[in-house]
């Protein structure tokens, strides 16, 4: 070894096969596993490419494998050896590198390692917690850093996609004004302007807006978005949106140049070949199909309208709910007539989180007889309506939900992917995109009494909606578009309003008075008044994008040093407590206890 540095590396762990046999090699990484095997001892080198077996024979050079008796998991080394063929039965075809071993010569300690608090080498059960507290542990899980190696590699072929397609990549400021995209802002204090706050942004939109007026034509860029808001598997405090902006085009150049990228991304990472053009429908269709938004489209058990026949009925509960302009609606589980009375309460109390009353069941027996709680107010007629308009047959479970549109649409959606997770109908391989389409611009909010943007408040009505935006306001359809994946929103984005008077006239329907308008976008609407070229475009969730493709079950597992369900780092303990002199110099006086 070269006194003054370090020898050179020659491979990484996952490089050598029988092509190398003969050659002296150095290689560099962690001890994953120890074998002593009378006196030969076999080590699988780690590092960030694979694995590697590595082997120490007295007969070799007895100091070195004397020094190699010493070796623990997780130390870190550089061994240096000849490339052998591993004899004909010890291959393993499980390893990239599986027909050689490395008959070591020399070995460098670089250093010691505790014994890691869980081990690397396996999958056991390790809270979330302590792995996030030893995160660069975690990491060196061979399935971890290939997570971090995908996503690195996904960037790499967005970013040239956008390039060639004449995208800009321009940064927009983190301290910045808060932007409504509907969740709570991270707030910063100013030290220089007391009593004033910077926001972190909940995404660049108003700035890639502006960027449009400043003539920047498109715009991208991969960049961190913070909101503050409750924390779910696909929902980081701050994660990484590729944020996407293009003057002078429609929806349909929007969605091209989209479609384009995705199915690239998709072939480079997955060799996959996405069918072009993504299928389309529309809000209203795939909420009364699937009562959500984001529908996952890899199986049926579509949702059917039962409203009419529920209005002549017995039952109360679905009389009722026709009775005051709600719905009902059921479902098909299609041969689950099986299922037991525990699983029966155990969705019932399932779809409660969700603003269920109840959930009517009917078993359909041999003769298309109803075994349920509720058959005793159908008559026979109705009874083979209903089982018609839902493909009954015996052996089927049909679910109904019966109340207000929203609350039916949000029960039996949830409890359609629920069966669908049960049923082992969600195969993670199987990737299937839709494109929702034609939002209605706003939706009543009952809490608050007013009408709330469904994207933002510069998405743009459809031109044809335009003159009811006063009048009737829940009618008027919008240009905004959702890329759905397997029942994730991976991405969203509009046409946005490119005219001052009519982001005026949005604003106020959105019952936001003028002088708030102008305090909080009053440079939007300025800038709206000189030449701001039409324009539109979308945003992606790259974690979430990441964690499908690797198939992860949370967007936790593609980030390097995500935040906890509380929005806690346990690797650093952010947020911590800070000195009270920094408090006083950003004008903040505490009134909390220590
Ligand atoms: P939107 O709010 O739909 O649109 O966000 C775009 C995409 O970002 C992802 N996403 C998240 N991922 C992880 N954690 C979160 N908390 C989180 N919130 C959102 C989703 C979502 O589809 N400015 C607009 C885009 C536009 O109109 O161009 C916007 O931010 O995958
Ligand atoms: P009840 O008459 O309230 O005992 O309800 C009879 C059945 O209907 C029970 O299985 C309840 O779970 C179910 N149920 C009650 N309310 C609703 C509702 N709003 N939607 C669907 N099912 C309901």
């Amino acid at each position: 070894m070269d006194s003054m540095g370090i020898q050179r590396r020659t491979h990484h762990c996952n490089e050598l096969g029988l092509a190398q046999v003969g050659e002296r090699v150095t290689l560099m990484g962690w001890v994953l596993r120890r074998r002593d095997h009378g006196g030969v001892i076999f080590i699988d080198l780690r590092d960030r490419e694979g694995v590697t077996q590595i082997v120490f024979n007295p007969e070799i050079n007895p100091d070195v494998h004397a020094e190699a008796h010493r070796l623990r998991s997780e130390w870190v080394v550089a061994v240096t050896g000849k490339v052998e063929p591993r004899p004909g039965e010890m291959a393993n075809p499980k390893l990239v590198t599986g027909e050689i071993e490395v008959l070591i010569d020399d070995l460098t300690i670089f250093n010691t390692s505790e014994t890691p608090p869980f081990p690397l080498d396996e999958d056991s059960e390790v809270s979330d917690n302590l792995r996030l507290q030893y995160r660069y542990l975690d990491l060196r899980k061979p399935e971890m850093s290939a997570n971090l190696i995908a996503r690195h590699k996904a960037v790499q072929t967005i970013r040239n996609y956008l390039n060639d397609k004449g995208f800009l990549d321009i940064e927009t400021p983190m301290l910045t004004k808060s932007t409504p995209e509907g969740a709570r802002d991270y707030l910063v204090p100013s030290r220089v302007n007391g009593g004033r706050f910077y926001a972190l942004p909940q995404s660049p939109q108003l700035f890639k807006q502006l960027l449009m007026v400043a003539g920047m034509d498109r715009y991208y860029q991969i960049v961190k978005c913070f909101r503050d808001e409750d924390l779910r598997a696909d929902r980081q405090p701050e994660f990484t949106q590729i944020d996407m902006e293009m003057s002078f085009v429609d929806e349909e150049q929007i969605i091209e140049t989209v479609e384009g990228m995705i199915s690239l991304l998709f072939r480079e990472t997955l060799g996959l070949q996405i069918v072009l053009p993504i299928k389309r429908i529309s809000y209203d269709e795939s909420m009364s199909r699937f009562g959500t938004d984001r529908p996952d489209v890899r199986f049926g058990m579509e949702l059917v309208d039962l409203t009419e026949i529920a209005a002549e009925c017995e039952f109360k509960v679905f009389r009722g709910a026709a009775d005051k302009g709600g719905t009902v609606r059921g479902l098909n589980a299609k041969g689950c007539g099986s299922f037991s009375r525990k699983e029966l309460d155990d969705l019932t109390e399932f779809v409660l989180q969700f603003g269920a009353k109840g959930l009517a069941w009917v078993k359909v027996k041999e003769h298309g007889e109803w075994q349920s709680p509720i058959a005793k107010f159908f008559s026979e007629a109705e009874r083979q309506r209903i089982a018609a308009a839902l493909g009954a047959s015996p052996g089927d479970l049909l679910f109904f939900g019966a109340d207000q549109a929203a609350v039916v649409f949000q029960v039996l959606g949830e409890l359609r992917v629920e069966l669908g997770r049960r049923l082992g109908l969600l195969d993670k391989k199987n990737f299937t995109f839709t494109w929702i389409t034609d939002f209605p611009l706003v939706g009543y909010d009952e809490k608050e009494q007013r009408y709330q943007a469904l994207h933002h408040p510069f998405t743009s009505p459809r031109v044809e909606d335009i003159d009811k935006l006063e009048t009737d306001p829940g009618a008027v359809y919008s240009r905004a578009y959702d890329l759905v994946l397997n029942g994730t929103e991976i991405g969203g984005g509009s046409i946005r309003i490119h005219n001052r008077d009519l982001q005026m006239r949005v604003l106020k329907m959105l019952s936001i008075p003028e002088e708030e308008a102008l305090e909080k976008f009053g440079f939007l609407l300025r800038a709206l008044e000189f030449g701001a070229p039409p324009h539109g475009g979308i945003a992606f969730g790259l974690d979430r994008l990441m964690m499908l493709i690797t198939g992860s079950d949370s967007i936790r597992n593609v980030i390097a040093f995500p935040k906890t369900q509380k929005a806690t780092c346990p690797l650093t303990d952010a947020p911590s407590k800070v000195a009270r002199r920094q408090l006083t110099e950003l004008h903040i006086r505490p009134d909390w206890k220590e």
